[in-house]
């Protein structure tokens, strides 16, 4: 069964997106299934991933949420073979109205999902600078969420906001929902500013924070320009290799410890 993480954080442009897809296209490279959703009326994920949101005929989240389509009719195929995509489209403001109306409408994603949660190892949903409720759709639809933080001065204020959100939908929604990791994103050691709020957040939530960190790196801002995840568009660069790092710590978080490989010094 694949695990579904929410990438979230009302705060706008704190590399949400960024994060989505190349933690998505990291897990597919390291072959596994992964599926990315674009939860976000804006679109970036899908015009960074090379998607026109205008000539997808239709197959994008929103037809699927409103139930013209159903949820396996909006999964494209990408460049990178486990990796499949599920396209925004401006028009995804308007379903936030449309599903006023509809019994649970909260849980509609989750619902949807489920038609396909089995046929992947990873679920990656890219989330909107907003606490709507497509993006309350996505926290209960999600296993955990990974929560990006831009080292400024103002993200410590944010996040209290946003924990809140979160206990709000554990407890009415989806008591299972974890914090898979805040992540820092932008991150510039040469800043004096950089390093102090970092090590505020890890004062704060301790071993939720991701030992990863993302560097500020240019490559990260064009490749989307590209339509390209950063690892095909400079696979030597300083971002392909945070966000496999990245990677490879989610893959290691929810690996079973039963299940991972033993050291090999006896035999050899
Ligand atoms: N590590 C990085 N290094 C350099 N630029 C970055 C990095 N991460 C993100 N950016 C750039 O910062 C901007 C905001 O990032 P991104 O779009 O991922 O944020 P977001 O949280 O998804 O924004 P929004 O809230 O609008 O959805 C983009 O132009 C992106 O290319
Ligand atoms: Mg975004």
């Amino acid at each position: 069964m694949g695990k579904v993480i929410a990438i979230a954080n009302q705060k706008g442009g704190v590399g949400k997106t960024t994060t989505a897809i190349n933690l998505a296209a990291s897990l597919a490279v390291m072959e596994k299934k992964t599926l990315l959703i674009d939860a976000d009326p804006q679109a970036n994920t899908t015009s960074g991933m090379d998607f026109d949101p205008d000539s997808t005929s239709a197959r994008t989240l929103y037809e699927a949420l409103i139930g013209q389509r159903l949820f396996s009719e909006v999964i494209l195929d990408t460049e990178i073979k486990d990796l499949k995509i599920v396209p925004s489209h401006i028009n995804l403001v308007g379903a936030e109205i449309e599903m006023l109306n509809i019994e649970n409408r909260e849980c509609v994603l989750k619902k949807a999902l489920s038609e396909v949660v089995d046929q992947y190892d990873y679920i990656i949903i890219d989330c909107s600078p907003s606490l709507g409720l497509i993006t309350i759709n996505a926290l209960t639809a999600a296993n955990s969420v990974i929560i990006p933080v831009q080292c400024e001065f103002f993200s410590l204020e944010g996040l209290g906001k946003l924990l809140n959100t979160i206990r709000l939908v554990q407890n009415k929604l989806n008591p299972g929902l974890q914090i898979e990791g805040f992540l820092f994103t932008m991150f510039d050691g040469r800043r004096r500013l950089d390093n102090q709020v970092a090590e505020e957040v890890r004062q704060h939530f301790g071993e939720l924070v991701f030992k990863t960190i993302i560097q500020r790196n240019v490559r990260l801002s064009e490749a989307p320009s590209h339509g390209k995840p950063v690892i095909l568009y400079d696979a030597l660069s300083t971002g392909t290799n945070n966000y496999l790092n990245l990677a490879r710590e989610v893959i290691k978080k929810n690996t079973p410890h039963t299940e991972q490989p033993e050291t090999q010094t006896a035999n050899e």
